[in-house]
């Protein structure tokens, strides 16, 4: 099959992960006989420098017009460090998601068997824990009304929902959880919160229609506990759209790294899969950054567009990179691997018809001469 790709790299790590990314894809299409033309452009601070817009006008024509985008990442210290500046490398990407109208981000975490002894928490806490987290995308505090006083002496940002917005992520969110273990938790803080109440009724409405589904409903407070003492009782957890961003970065430690942790945009007419982590500044240019997410964000992608065999192919190459430890520094601390060479391993993994990686038991590091 022959599918448009539009390819955005972004700033700090972005172009290095995402590199690896193209290359897992293009040993995709060749195994599977598919033809992926990627198109790449600018975005963030990368765009900024350039054309001084973190969302140029043909960037935004490119993500329309293709069949899925592969994201980068996004951010620059120099902004971060600079309040007043006018204009800010994640506009670009909060533009592009409330542009292609992304409203559902789909972010799964999972305990890696072979991972778990290097968490910080405990094992047999994790051991098995596997959630996925549908954050809402294009609302709330995100994007609400912004001002700051003239004085400079007080700031606003507006929190707004409406029930349209969260019915339409809830009904993915529940469709998910009838395909899994059959339970949502609803992660808000409607013991203070107008917009919290809002979703816990219109979940309780929509949740009817999914009798088998079991729900739950959380203060993110007491969930962002949770997420630490007991992961394991999580399936299907959904949230508005700033909660969703603390949460899901706080349940990347049980996959062992945040480096590792894919996500899904979802809209009705586009969609975007980028890694949950940012750009990482000062491991831009080093290789040393875990391209993971990002393949893992590709594998995604291939089930959007209907690939299922491909993404499994790609999962299994992850998989067996991880057991055998191709791993960058993030999780392998003594021996690591470059985020190249970890993409060579996932290309050469994905090449391999004959199964000669995935069957060879005497293959350890040192042997690995094939990548
Ligand atoms: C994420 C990121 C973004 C967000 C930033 C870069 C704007 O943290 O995708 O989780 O807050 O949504
Ligand atoms: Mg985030």
């Amino acid at each position: 099959m022959k599918f448009n790709i539009a390819v955005l790299p972004g700033d700090g790590i972005g172009p290095e992960i995402t590199q690896q990314s193209v290359k897992v894809l293009r040993a995709v299409a060749d195994r599977f006989d598919h033809e992926f033309n990627f198109e790449e452009a600018v975005v963030g601070a990368a765009a900024i420098d350039l054309l001084g817009d973190p969302l140029p006008e043909t960037t935004l024509e490119l993500c329309k017009k293709s069949d899925a985008v592969l994201f980068g990442a996004i951010g620059d210290p120099k902004y971060d460090n600079d309040p007043s500046a006018k204009v800010r490398p994640e506009q670009g990407l909060l533009k592009l998601r409330k542009e292609l109208g992304l409203f559902a981000n789909i972010r799964p975490v999972r305990a890696y068997e072979s991972l778990i002894h290097k968490s910080p928490l405990k094992p047999e806490n994790i051991e098995g824990a596997d959630m996925v987290i549908f954050r809402e995308l294009t609302g709330g505090i995100y994007f609400g009304e912004k001002s700051t006083a003239e004085d400079g002496r007080s700031a606003s940002d507006l929190c707004t929902y409406s029930v349209e917005e969260i019915e339409r992520i809830a009904h993915l969110a529940f469709k998910a959880a009838e395909e899994r273990r059959k339970k949502l938790t609803l992660i808000d803080k409607a013991n203070v919160l107008e917009t919290s109440r809002l979703w816990r009724r219109t979940v309780t409405e929509i949740a009817k229609d999914y009798p088998s589904v079991k729900v739950e409903y959380l203060f993110v407070d007491n969930a962002a506990m949770q997420m630490i003492l007991n992961p394991k009782q999580f399936d299907v957890i959904l949230t508005e759209n700033m909660f969703g961003d603390i949460i899901s970065d706080e349940a990347s430690v049980i996959g062992g790294s945040i480096g590792l942790l894919e996500s899904a945009s979802i809209g009705t007419e586009n969609a975007l899969f980028e890694p949950i982590h940012g750009s990482y500044p000062q491991a831009a240019g080093q290789g040393i950054a875990n391209p993971i997410a990002s393949v893992l964000s590709a594998a995604m992608m291939l089930d959007h567009l209907g690939l299922k065999k491909e993404a499994e192919t790609v999962r299994m190459a992850v998989e067996l990179s991880i057991k055998l430890n191709v791993c960058t520094i993030d999780i392998n601390k003594d021996n690591h691997y470059s985020t190249e060479r970890v993409g060579d391993f996932l290309e050469s993994v994905i090449s391999d018809t004959e199964g000669h990686i995935v069957n060879n038991e005497n293959l350890n590091l040192g042997q690995m001469t094939i990548i």
